[in-house]
């Protein structure tokens, strides 16, 4: 039987929504805020929420007609309260006053949700509601970690539709669906192909996930699906956090991977290359465990960028100099975090490696761990770049798993569907 998944992204500062059938994507859609976070150098959880309150129901709108072709009629652009009233009208409403009464219950800290999700739904022309109720069998939404006003919007958001269409709700662990990204392609052109997805099968057990991002640094043994471990996880910054605040250190705006990354490539493609002035320090790559630590290395860069202001009296750094550093600093990211995933694979006798999370759209970092496989024989999973990072395809994924196992979703009105709430620190 086909399974067909509404699923929910908000955990960050982008708002996601994709809609999966039998695990294939007919549906991916990211709004992001980075461009709002920007000026700030880094994400601002009371905006993010706001803004997640505010995409909310446009992005749903988008991504129902992009998968079912549903768009709202223009007649029905009236107020929420005059919708719920409407009931001699001839077209029956979608949502009566009971509906609407427990949708705005829901939604009382998301004033704007409540107000654009209630208007949206009842301007869907009223057989295509009815066909969206048997159409999608399950919502799924991230409830952590991440931070916590920013989770709410999509909890709460979630519960209101879940509500609605009176289907059942999966809250899904974000770092589990970094996990589950290597399994698909985004947005694959044929979603009906069942080559879109790598299903579980195809995985060789046991494996090592390395799940990198702005929040999250960790390295993972998996005896099977579901069956984690922590092994290791940084003890202060995040890997991306790291790239970040370097970024924002030599005047570069959030986020800053991706932008460091590019300055790190013009420098490694320089011939002649110059002999770098840079020598930054690999932060515990001896250590004996599988932990990591990326705060020292990021205040090295802090005393390296000063140090060259002094000696120029207080002038920026050229270009070619940001390009230098920003590959000495790329250089002893990926030597670390391949010496403490290759320990890891190497202690447990891994025969996969999964790697997920933002970090991951890195080519360096993606070649350097292809190189590293190769060499030990190792099989290696990454996502597609636009599902490295923040998406909701991949929660989508963790549900669609869930429900094949035979796990049962929260049901609205029941005490378990009320007590969900966010939950910023989860671990897997
Ligand atoms: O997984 P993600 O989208 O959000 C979190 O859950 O944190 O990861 C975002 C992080 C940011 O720190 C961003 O700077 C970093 O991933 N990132 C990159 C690249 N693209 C995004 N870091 C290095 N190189 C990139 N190309
Ligand atoms: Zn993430």
């Amino acid at each position: 039987m086909q399974k067909t998944i509404l699923a929910i992204e908000t955990s960050c500062d982008e708002t996601a929504f994709s809609i999966l059938r039998d695990g294939a994507t007919l549906s991916h859609q990211v709004n992001s805020q980075a461009d709002i976070h920007a000026e700030f150098g880094g994400v601002f959880p009371a905006l993010a929420k706001r803004e997640h309150d505010k995409n909310f129901a446009p992005l749903l709108a988008l991504t129902l007609k992009d998968a079912f072709g549903i768009a709202p009629s223009a007649l029905s652009a009236t107020s929420a309260s005059e919708q719920g009233e409407k009931s001699e009208d001839a077209s029956p409403s979608n949502l009566d006053a009971e509906a609407i009464a427990a949708i705005e219950s829901l939604l009382s800290r998301e004033d704007d949700m409540a107000r654009d999700l209630i208007a949206y739904l009842q301007s869907i022309p009223h057989e295509d509601f009815i066909r969206l109720k048997s159409d999608i069998d399950a919502i799924a939404v991230t409830f952590g970690p991440g931070l916590e006003p920013a989770l709410w919007a999509g909890i709460s958001g979630a519960k209101a539709l879940a509500t609605a269409f009176g289907l059942p709700l999966y809250p899904i662990n974000h770092m589990e669906g970094h996990m589950a990204s290597v399994l698909t392609s985004a947005g694959s052109s044929d979603a009906s192909s069942p080559d879109a997805n790598r299903g579980i099968a195809d995985i060789s057990f046991p494996a090592i996930a390395l799940l990198i991002s702005g929040g999250h640094t960790e390295l993972i043994s998996i005896a099977s699906w579901h069956d984690y471990s922590l092994i290791g996880h940084t003890v202060d910054d995040a890997v991306g956090e790291a790239y970040d605040k370097v970024a924002r250190l030599i005047g570069l705006p959030y986020p800053g991977g991706p932008r460091i990354s590019k300055l790190a490539d013009a420098w490694r493609k320089k011939d002649p290359r110059p002999e770098s002035e840079f020598s930054l320090p690999r932060p515990m790559i001896h250590s004996k465990d599988y932990d990591f630590s990326f705060s020292g290395l990021k205040t090295a860069c802090l005393y390296a960028v000063r140090d060259k202001q002094k000696a120029q009296h207080d002038e920026p750094l050229s270009d070619e100099r940001k390009e230098s550093l920003a590959a000495e600093f790329e250089q002893a990211v990926v030597d670390t975090l391949i010496r403490k995933t290759r320990r890891a694979i190497e202690g447990h006798g891994a025969r996969t490696l999964i790697i997920g999370g933002g970090v991951i759209a890195n080519q360096y970092i993606r070649e350097s761990f292809a190189a590293l496989c190769e060499e030990i024989g190792c099989g290696l999973l990454i996502p597609e770049k636009d599902l490295a990072t923040d998406n909701a395809t991949m929660i989508g994924l963790v549900a669609h798993m869930q429900i094949l196992d035979g796990k049962a979703g929260l049901i609205p009105g029941s005490d378990e569907f009320a007590s969900l709430r966010a939950s910023g620190n989860l671990s897997l």
